[in-house]
């Protein structure tokens, strides 16, 4: 019988955590309900223990979203436990995921404690967490540097105390298929209770096996998979979503199981993801990356031209990768906009709705054809934006190979417009200083990157902006069909991002 397995998603709790990675409240909410969208079953939305912005995250995410159970992270101990609890107060499907380390490395230098007092805060945390709510997963942090008696032990208290999903997490990278597969399996063969609860698997990447070790992991019997879009997490990362289902999905005669993930979403969640974080996949990167669907030797092009299935084991189109697929134009009005934002899932205010048709028809007017991924661009930056403290007014460039780059930039701040004049190696530095005198500081370029949004000589240039401001990072998008007015925009919204987000920091 084929069986279902579930997708733990945790990009916003191990993915976030990792270095550049930091989401704030309303690119978490926007990529929570991008995750339900595709419908993954579990969202771990944060670690409520870390800070109270997290905790408040949590509960931001989980008024949002009601269709997966929203999950969040506790160590074990009653403190954690409770902001956990707190955190999930509006989930509408609230899971404690309660974790201790099991390995000998773990407990020594980390924990300071002995295997029997492992056990028996296992037993009384899961307990506690279990005296507040129904659904309880229990990790044993490093699970696959553990002695596998010893951690079937614990597995056994937790379940018994009412742990209702066991995680078995490779938390350093360090195991193989096989081993992992034999880990699994003798995990049950020691602890037949494990099959009345779902088996999770957790992977990180260090050794470049996240994926195959997930996979191997669910042939040997695992139920649900915890992995992150784009692969991003801790060091290495964690194992990639998208790589995951599709195997699952690929190899179905292989695995015999299936995901409930709504696989046309994956292109939509991997872009969201990198326009918040600014972090891109390399064009080589399975399923997600840019070359990933391409086929450019003469004798793959030649065959995939005759038989698609030739060289193309997943079409692009289960991705949701559907290249340019027209949508809309300069004489679409707002009932075609409004039609085409609910059939792309969005649910818009009435202000925003205003807003976007607004940028939809200036869009419109420089660009003929306007397709879904524009619509998606415009419409998740203008949701993830943050309150405009400095906007551009105007802009003048001079340039040209003979003369010095100069720049003129207008700003306006609170109704005020300064101007100011500077000069650069190029029209895009030029601009930028110009902006740096208007507001009295110098910024650091931590990454600057340009794109295109679709194909065609008139596609949109998305701009990405990367400030560093001691170790913190802030990253700025500006979409035109003028690269040098997206990079302005760009460079504006990573400032405003800055002011934003200091002015909210909740420690
Ligand atoms: O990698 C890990 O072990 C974790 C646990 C908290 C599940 O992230
Ligand atoms: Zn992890």
């Amino acid at each position: 019988m084929e069986r279902t397995i579930k997708i733990f998603d945790t990009t916003l709790r191990d993915g976030e955590q990792s270095p550049g990675c930091s989401m704030n409240l309303k690119e978490k909410i926007e990529m929570a309900q991008q995750l339900e969208r595709m419908n993954v079953d579990i969202i771990e939305a944060g670690f409520a223990a870390a800070s109270p912005g997290d905790l408040m995250s949590i509960q931001e995410i989980s008024k949002n979203i009601k269709n997966c159970t929203i999950a969040s992270l506790a160590r074990s101990n009653k403190d954690d436990i409770d902001k956990a609890w707190q955190s999930l107060k509006y989930a509408a499907r609230p899971r404690i995921h309660v974790f201790i380390a099991t390995s000998p490395i773990h407990m020594q230098y980390k924990l300071n404690m002995a295997p029997e007092q492992v056990i028996k805060t296992a037993e009384e945390m899961v307990a506690y967490a279990k005296s507040k709510c129904e659904d309880i997963e229990f990790s044993c942090e490093d699970a696959t540097r553990s002695d596998i008696d010893f951690m079937a032990k614990v597995i056994d208290t937790a379940i018994k105390a009412g742990a209702t999903t066991i995680n078995i997490p490779d938390t350093v990278g360090y195991t193989t298929p096989e081993e992992y597969s034999s880990l699994i399996t003798s995990i049950r063969e020691k602890c037949p209770a494990i099959d009345n609860v779902d088996i999770s698997v957790h992977c990180h990447n260090d050794l470049g096996m996240a994926v195959a070790n997930s996979l191997a992991a669910i042939k040997a019997g695992a139920t649900q998979v915890e992995c992150t879009m784009n692969g991003i997490g801790e060091r290495a990362g964690n194992a990639a979503l998208e790589e995951i289902v599709m195997a699952v999905k690929t190899r179905k005669d292989y695995f015999n199981a299936a995901t409930r993930v709504d696989t046309t979403q994956i292109m939509r969640s991997s872009s969201l993801l990198t326009r918040i974080t600014g972090i891109k996949v390399q064009p080589n990167k399975a399923i997600v990356g840019a070359n990933a669907f391409s086929h450019e030797s003469g004798i793959h092009q030649h065959g995939v031209l005759k038989n698609k299935e030739t060289y193309e084991i997943m079409t692009p189109e289960s991705v949701g990768l559907d290249k340019n697929k027209l949508v809309l134009g300069k004489h679409s009005g707002r009932h075609a906009f409004n039609d085409k934002l609910v059939q792309l899932g969005y649910n818009l205010s009435k202000e925003e709705l205003d807003e976007a048709f607004r940028k939809f028809k200036d869009l419109a007017d420089k660009k003929k054809d306007v397709y879904d991924k524009d619509i998606e661009a415009l419409v998740s930056s203008q949701r993830i934006d943050v309150p405009k403290t400095y906007e551009l007014s105007k802009y003048v460039i001079n340039t040209g190979n003979i003369i010095t780059p100069t720049a003129t930039v207008s700003i306006k701040k609170d109704n005020a417009v300064t101007e100011e004049v500077a000069t650069g190696d190029g029209p895009i530095y030029a601009s930028f200083k110009a902006i740096e005198k208007i507001i009295g500081k110098d910024f650091e370029l931590d990454d600057f990157s340009i794109n295109s949004i679709t194909e065609g000589e008139d596609a949109l240039g998305d701009v990405m902006v990367r400030l560093n401001d001691n170790g913190r990072k802030f990253v700025g998008r500006g979409m035109s069909t003028d690269i040098i007015e997206a990079s302005i925009t760009a460079y504006i919204n990573a400032i405003n991002k800055m002011i934003y987000e200091n002015q909210n920091i909740i420690q």
